[in-house]
């Protein structure tokens, strides 16, 4: 029997119509029934949520030593848009909430100018959970550390796509050492999600300049989504 009458044969086993199928043979009146995958999304949500308390009681590196809290995201299930950025600044550490301060607000605008907001349809974090002193770059033995947790973020929130924001996590989740501004204008793919770069929103309050490419880059994404 080919593969596919052994499919259909299943099907019809599935139906309980298999007598039909040995009386008359397949009969295309009967639509192969569509396989529901199972809904998990209570199980992912109660992963996510333990793995939050595993960040917040993280110790793989040394920033845990001077943080006042670790960040390990928010938003929602199954996001439109999942935005990863660079690592906790001070106001992120004081709350445990990411992009709260000005460069947060910022990226709030942009969001919403695309439809999307924490609230309804996006996650934010970032690629590192907890502040680096000062905001100095974090180091590769860092983000090795602390990379695995936003790889299962993805695995668990499983976004439709990625925005970077900014040089270092672009870098890092891209495995690229291009800068921001040769990095974006391309899609690229993280775990197999559509991945769009575009500048932090700290550099481009910083410089104005920056956007004109960065309304670029958010109008590119909205047309990925809108056509998906
Ligand atoms: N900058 C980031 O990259 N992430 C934050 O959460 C805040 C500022």
């Amino acid at each position: 029997m080919s593969d596919a009458s052994n499919r259909a044969k299943q099907y019809y086993e599935l139906l309980n119509l298999y007598g039909d199928y040995v009386r008359t043979g397949f009969r295309s009146a009967h639509a192969a029934p569509v396989l529901k995958k199972p809904d998990d999304t209570a199980a992912r949500k109660g992963a996510l949520e333990k793995l939050g308390a595993e960040v917040r009681a993280c110790t793989r590196c040394d920033l845990c030593h001077n943080r006042l809290k670790a960040v390990p995201g928010e938003g929602t299930l199954d996001p439109l848009v999942m935005v990863v950025g660079e690592a906790p600044g001070a106001d992120e550490d004081e709350t445990g909430r990411p992009f709260v301060g000005a460069a947060g607000q910022y990226l709030d605008k942009w969001l919403q100018a695309i439809h999307v907001t924490r609230r309804t349809n996006a996650y934010i974090a970032n690629v590192i959970k907890c502040r680096p002193p000062q905001n100095r770059d974090p180091r590769p033995e860092e983000t090795g550390a602390c990379l695995p947790y936003l790889t299962r973020q993805v695995e668990l929130l499983r976004p439709r796509f990625i925005l970077v924001v900014g040089r270092v996590a672009a870098q890092v989740l891209l495995r690229e050492e291009r800068g921001i501004g040769a990095l974006r204008g391309g899609t690229y793919r993280f775990q197999d999600v559509p991945l769009v770069p575009t500048y932090h929103p700290s550099a481009v309050l910083r410089d104005q300049s920056l956007r004109a490419r960065v309304w670029d880059d958010l109008k590119r994404l909205k047309s990925l989504f809108e056509h998906a």
